[in-house]
């Protein structure tokens, strides 16, 4: 299985930092922020792992990251043009990832379990996808994908929903089998433009072949300011860090 680091994106709710520096690269405690999804496909065991930005930010990537060997994984770079969605950036690794099954990360997600367990039992899963859910609060799902379980099956995910029809949100990590690039092939872009990653999981979901588990740790993304600051907390409280008055 390879993995896949999303890093794309023109960081717009962080300007204008991001003008002359990828959201990705900012600092969430001590460290940037690509660092965190790189060691969870580490820890998981996947280290052949393909990065996608923006052409424009490759540079950058490049200086940090090189070809990956100081995190103990080895980096490929592939590129996007522009933000046409997580799904079309997913599609820009197809030549370097083959017909591997493929472990995504989006570059803003942190994660504090260990994702060893989760890739192991997709593993034996062997066809479909996977997703890892969490629970938040009914007011916060409203930013993220939704998904609707019944009866221990998931039978619908919503991207950012006015009403949430849960409290599951769909976390930044995503499973796949070998048909995915084909599956993406057959998107049609959203009302937005982009193609989803909500609507490449709901093909599987229909198939009736998409699995879920529901992550114990904590869990938060780190793309907004107000998120960014929580992820940088919980980090440096994990490290044992305290804050004193
Ligand atoms: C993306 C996905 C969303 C998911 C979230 C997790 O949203 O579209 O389904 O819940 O990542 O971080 P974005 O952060 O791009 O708004």
């Amino acid at each position: 299985m390879k993995g896949v680091v999303l890093a794309g994106g023109f960081g717009t709710r962080f300007h204008p930092v991001t003008r002359v520096v990828n959201k990705h690269l900012l600092d969430v405690f001590d460290e940037p922020m690509v660092y965190y999804p790189i060691r969870s496909l580490a820890a998981a065991g996947i280290t052949d792992i393909v990065l996608v930005t923006i052409t424009e930010s490759m540079e950058q990537f490049h200086s940090l990251l090189g070809n990956g060997s100081e995190l103990g994984v080895s980096i490929e770079y592939a590129h996007q043009e522009g933000a046409g969605g997580i799904a079309e950036a997913l599609l820009q690794a197809a030549p370097i990832v083959g017909s591997d099954d493929v472990m995504v990360v989006l570059g803003d997600n942190i994660f504090q379990d260990s994702l060893l367990g989760y890739a192991e039992s997709f593993q034996e899963q062997g066809k479909g996808a996977k997703i890892l859910l969490k629970q938040v609060s009914l007011d916060d799902a409203l930013r993220f994908g939704v998904a609707e379980v019944r009866d221990g099956k998931i039978i619908g995910i919503e991207e950012k929903p006015a009403s949430p029809k849960s409290d599951l949100i769909v976390t930044g990590c995503y499973l796949y089998d070998d048909r995915v690039f084909d599956l993406i092939g057959t998107l049609k872009p959203s009302a937005r433009g982009e193609l989803e990653v909500t609507d490449l999981n709901n093909l599987y979901v229909e198939e009736g072949t998409m699995s879920y588990e529901v992550l114990r740790g904590w869990w938060t993304d780190a793309g907004t300011p107000a998120s960014k600051l929580k992820a940088s907390i919980l980090v440096a409280l994990e490290k044992g860090v305290t804050f004193h008055r």
